[in-house]
């Protein structure tokens, strides 16, 4: 049961799809007041959990801390942070009342949950202008599967985006991209994506290729494909102000960029140097910026990342002339430097609140002022994509994920976590989050695998990448000046070509649940909680989860270790995938164990009474024999795949589902 309560006079996100009449008067739940802003205050019973909140810091349950949905350009992922790139303002209550709340609503808003008082949750925001719906249901799981059904279908890729990536920041030339290549395939490595990170543009520009490197572009990504790897570029918000350069020469006559209020198009800098951004929540602009897309596309192009579009700013104009005066003032001055403040003055240059408030967008004739809609700015960046994927060729599904994101880009792309860092949290952080984005609608979803900043170890990528095998994008990514962390990099190179080689022969078993999941707006990753939700350790698991219906995973996150504790809340058979195709079998009863676990390993667990398809290894998902599939698991059980042609959108045939029997 959905109710929706609006008050004042919401911007219209278009987070929903399904249309609900709204209701009069309070929502029973809960306490509203509108006498500062707005806020809804919740008391929560001592058992209570509280899930949600998609993208953001520490655990599944949010329960005990302070998160703002305020899409955040912060590559320092500590546990102090209270927001992240994305704003996905669901929290489902669970305990013995069931209730499911998301605020749709655009700007900043406070979800204290358990913080200030541990007993009562508090969200709140500056303006009461928003849309309220109030979920209830059974239990937390089937509030999740009422919300999905309300914000539409989740986005599909192609399957080729099942395959593994390699990414890093600092590849630049035709020969580092080729190295790549050579280096996964002289070690027979299975690879089908490489990203193409900012060099590969002319000057940072969007929409454009360094000529002088890649002199015959389209035949190199041709060249690339021919060995079953497809090229994947990195597109940034910002467009650079170059006379000349035709994205900004049509974008400044078109009025297609975000301005200030005095009507002049608002700058700031990013990796280009000063930019302007494009005012995606424009449906003019959206078009105009998404119809560029066709210029990679005709080259051969079939996939992108969105980045910086939080908007991410390094310093605007006016932040700049700030910092100018200060330094002129002292430096006109006999008195000290006050070092410390100076310090915070620079640091504050970058993604200041003030330069959110410096500009404007322009939507169905009214002028609005960008804090006010700050976290839809990713949403749009991607959904000016989608949009144009559509009219570019309709039946063809192309590869798309964005840094920052609001609930309703879930339908246009998946997103990548951000900047983290080569550290064990980090790797626990990606487990526990993968959940709560799966509630708010993010399927197609995954973390830089072996950490963004900051040096790796062998170690640290060997169990990451274990973890990575589970996750529907699968990308190695690191930082310019960060230590190497390509497989080939390491000692032992067929450790790591065992757990690659493992993703791919599970590849069968990912894409038919990742594609259920997203065509009954169901989830890819569970807690626990949602399957076992009588068992009172199960409910209280975090760094276990549930992978489609079949199996459960429990990843090791810790350094030196060499296995871990897991429970299992029902009889399961524990499978260990080695190298070269090997595994071991063993059936473990419910309760606690100790499970080894060996850097070279990959351990997963199959329910009771089911049993999962595993194919042969292949080079690129493209080669992978779905015909010669083994089944594992249990005697007598029956698994329902699911499978198409990856390349199209015709999910909804009957013959897409194939029943195979275990004997
Ligand atoms: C920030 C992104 O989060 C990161 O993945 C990328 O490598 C850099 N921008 C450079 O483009």
């Amino acid at each position: 049961m959905i109710r929706k309560y609006i008050f004042g006079k919401p911007f219209e996100t278009e987070a929903i799809v399904k249309k609900v009449e709204p209701e009069q008067g309070m929502p029973t739940y809960g306490q509203i007041s509108l006498e500062e802003g707005f806020s809804y205050t919740y008391p929560l019973a001592e058992d209570d959990i509280v899930y949600g909140l998609g993208e953001a810091n520490r655990g599944l349950n949010k329960r005990g801390y302070c998160y703002i949905s305020d899409c955040s350009d912060d590559p320092n992922h500590t546990e102090d942070k209270r927001s992240l790139y994305g704003a996905h303002n669901l929290v489902v209550i669970a305990g013995e009342q069931n209730v499911g709340l998301f605020f749709d609503y655009p700007a900043k808003m406070i979800f204290d949950i358990g913080y200030t008082k541990q007993d009562i949750m508090k969200v709140s925001c500056e303006e009461a202008n928003l849309n309220l719906y109030v979920i209830e249901g059974e239990n937390a799981y089937d509030i999740v599967k009422q919300f999905r059904g309300l914000i539409g279908r989740s986005y599909i890729p192609p399957k080729f985006a099942f395959g593994l990536g390699q990414s890093r920041w600092g590849y630049k030339t035709r020969e580092d991209f080729e190295n790549v290549a050579k280096g996964y395939r002289e070690n027979r490595i299975p690879l089908d994506m490489i990203y193409m990170d900012i060099d590969y543009m002319q000057d940072y520009k969007d929409f454009t290729v360094n000529e002088e490197e890649f002199s015959d572009f389209p035949e190199f990504v041709q060249g690339m494909k021919d060995q079953g790897i497809r090229l994947v570029p990195i597109i940034d918000a910002g467009v650079k102000i170059e006379d000349g350069y035709s994205v900004y020469e049509e974008g400044v006559k078109n009025n297609y960029f975000c301005k200030r209020e005095d009507g002049s198009d608002f700058a700031a800098a990013v990796w280009p140097g000063y930019t302007h951004f494009p005012d995606v929540l424009n449906p003019d602009a959206r078009r105009w910026f998404g119809d560029h897309y066709r210029y990679l596309i005709d080259q051969g192009i079939e996939g992108f990342w969105n980045d910086m579009n939080e908007p991410a700013i390094f310093y605007s104009r006016e932040g700049m002339a700030d910092l100018k005066d200060t330094l002129q003032e002292y430096s006109a001055s006999e008195a000290d430097v006050p070092v410390w403040s100076l310090g915070d003055q620079v640091g504050a240059l970058a993604n200041n609140p003030e330069d959110y408030k410096r500009f404007y967008h322009q939507v169905n004739g009214e002028k609005i002022r960008h804090d006010k809609v700050h976290n839809l700015y990713g949403y749009n960046m991607t959904r000016a994509a989608g949009e144009a994927f559509e009219r570019i060729d309709p039946d063809r599904r192309f590869l798309m994920f964005s840094r920052s994101s609001y609930v309703g880009m879930h339908r246009y792309g998946g997103i990548w976590t951000g900047d983290n860092k080569s550290w064990w949290s980090h790797l626990l952080l990606n487990l526990k989050m993968m959940p709560s984005l799966n509630m708010c609608g993010f399927l197609y979803i995954g973390a830089d695998l072996g950490g963004f900043g900051a040096d790796a170890t062998r170690d640290l990528v060997l169990r990451w990448l274990a973890l990575g095998v589970f996750t529907p994008l699968m990308r190695n990514h690191s930082a310019i000046g960060t230590r190497e962390q390509e497989p080939y990099q390491f000692e032992r190179i067929e450790d790591f070509k065992g757990i690659i080689e493992t993703r791919y022969r599970l590849i069968p078993y990912l894409y038919s649940e990742y594609m259920k999941a997203a065509l009954s707006d169901d989830m890819y990753f569970k807690p626990l909680a949602f399957v076992y939700p009588d068992d009172s350790f199960a409910v209280r698991v975090e760094d276990q989860m549930m992978l489609g219906n079949e199996i459960m995973i429990a990843p090791v996150y810790t350094q030196n270790a060499r296995g871990r504790y897991v429970y299992l809340p029902e009889k399961m058979k524990l499978v260990k995938f080695g190298k070269g195709g090997a595994y071991t079998e063993e059936v473990l009863e419910k309760g606690h164990h100790y499970v080894e676990v060996a850097l070279d390993e990959v351990p997963l667990f199959i329910r009771e009474g089911r049993c999962i398809p595993v194919a042969k290894a292949a080079q690129c998902v493209e080669k992978i024999d779905t015909m010669q599939l083994e089944l594992l698991g249990f005697e007598g059980a029956q698994y329902i795949l699911y499978e198409d042609d990856g390349v199209h959108k015709n999910y909804d045939e009957q013959g897409n589902y194939k029943k195979l029997h275990y004997e």
